[in-house]
């Protein structure tokens, strides 16, 4: 826990030479830790959404290398540098869309050539690294963004936001929560809509825990609300993350996104991508190539273990989807912003021209 104002809650940690990580999947009921002593109970709680959010994500999987690398040089000292990649791979099988899994996985992979003793101290200080890094991020991005928000002189105005891109979703404090957090203490932001985030509620359990442990007011809508609020003119921005932005800009992100960027352009509501440059795949021209994961059925059939949907339907369950850059008004990222991004832009804005 922090307690600096507005970001009191940290997701991932590591505790007593173990990884310990907020079971998502049991807020805002239950405040449950989980405490991870390998490499495949890393992964499996990746998959099983114990943790989630594109950055926290890569956060999680960086300590789960330390913890496999831990294990195989007390193991069998001489091979571990060649056989930790069995485990790095099992990692980056655990979702497919973030790409801020692999970029970390890389990250810690080149820190492994130059070890030549226990990999504890200097592979625990990589992921540390990346998980402090990733906090500074986003805090650049909250003042980044909030910038973007109003201008002084006007009042403040109400945001909408998908999913949950908070403390919960990254190392700490958000990227569109962040930005969200950031314009609510400038004074640029007075209400948040969250989104009910169907089918595991993120924003109905996480975002919404989130906004009321820090008090900024929260009001949330199921998804098919979106057009109706925007219609009635009582957003000015909708703010989102990304699991991985392509080259162009088109960005995937929590299934519904796209129908947001859709909605937000015919209404001339604007909209805003806040997400850490780690989260920029460059080897993709366009969002065509991203992965997107589907996920079980049952999560949309069954709800809390019993079934809802009517015997022998049908489901397709896609976590995510890609909302064309031409959709997008503006990517922050901790390099700068983005605005109506291109190719050409979003290359000069990673390569600090
Ligand atoms: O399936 P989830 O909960 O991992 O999906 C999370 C999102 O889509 C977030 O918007 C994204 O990862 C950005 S989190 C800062």
């Amino acid at each position: 826990m922090t307690n600096n104002h507005h970001d009191s809650i940290r997701a991932v940690e590591w505790a007593n030479g173990a990884l310990k990580l907020l079971d998502q999947r049991l807020l805002p009921q239950q405040r449950t830790y989980v405490m991870l002593e390998n490499v495949r109970d890393t992964a499996q709680a990746i998959t099983d959404m114990v943790v989630r959010g594109a950055p926290a994500i890569g956060v999680t999987a960086a300590y789960g290398v330390v913890l496999a690398a831990c294990a195989r040089h007390a193991r069998a000292s001489a091979t571990w540098k060649h056989d930790i990649e069995t485990d790095i791979d099992v990692l980056a099988r655990s979702r497919p869309t973030a790409v801020n899994l692999c970029w970390a996985l890389d990250r810690m992979r080149r820190v492994i050539p130059a070890i030549s003793s226990d990999p504890y101290e200097p592979l625990l200080a990589e992921a540390r690294r990346i998980h402090e890094e990733d906090i500074a991020a986003n805090r650049h991005m909250g003042q980044l963004g909030a910038a973007l928000i109003a201008d002084s002189g006007q009042t403040p105005c109400a945001v909408l936001t998908h999913c949950n891109t908070g403390s919960l979703a990254t190392g700490g404090y958000g990227t569109a929560l962040g930005v969200i957090r950031a314009a609510y203490a400038a004074g640029k932001v007075n209400q948040v809509f969250a989104d009910e985030t169907r089918p595991w509620l993120q924003g109905a359990r996480l975002t919404a825990w989130e906004l009321v442990e820090d008090n900024i007011p929260v009001t949330l809508v199921v998804e098919g609300a979106g057009a109706h609020l925007m219609k009635q003119g009582a957003v000015r921005w909708v703010i989102v993350g990304a699991d991985r932005i392509a080259a162009n800009g088109d960005t995937a992100n929590k299934i519904g996104t796209y129908n947001l960027a859709v909605v937000a352009r015919y209404h001339g509501v604007k909209f805003m991508v806040v997400a850490p440059t780690s989260t920029l795949d460059m080897t993709l021209s366009n969002g065509e190539g991203i992965p997107i994961e589907i996920r079980s059925t049952n999560e949309i059939l069954n709800h809390n273990g019993s079934q809802v949907a009517a015997q022998g339907a049908a489901a397709w369950n896609p976590a995510f989807d890609v909302t064309p850059a031409a959709l997008i008004d503006a990517i922050v990222t901790e390099r700068g912003v983005v605005l109506a991004p291109t190719p050409e832009k979003i290359a000069a804005m990673m390569s600090g021209t």
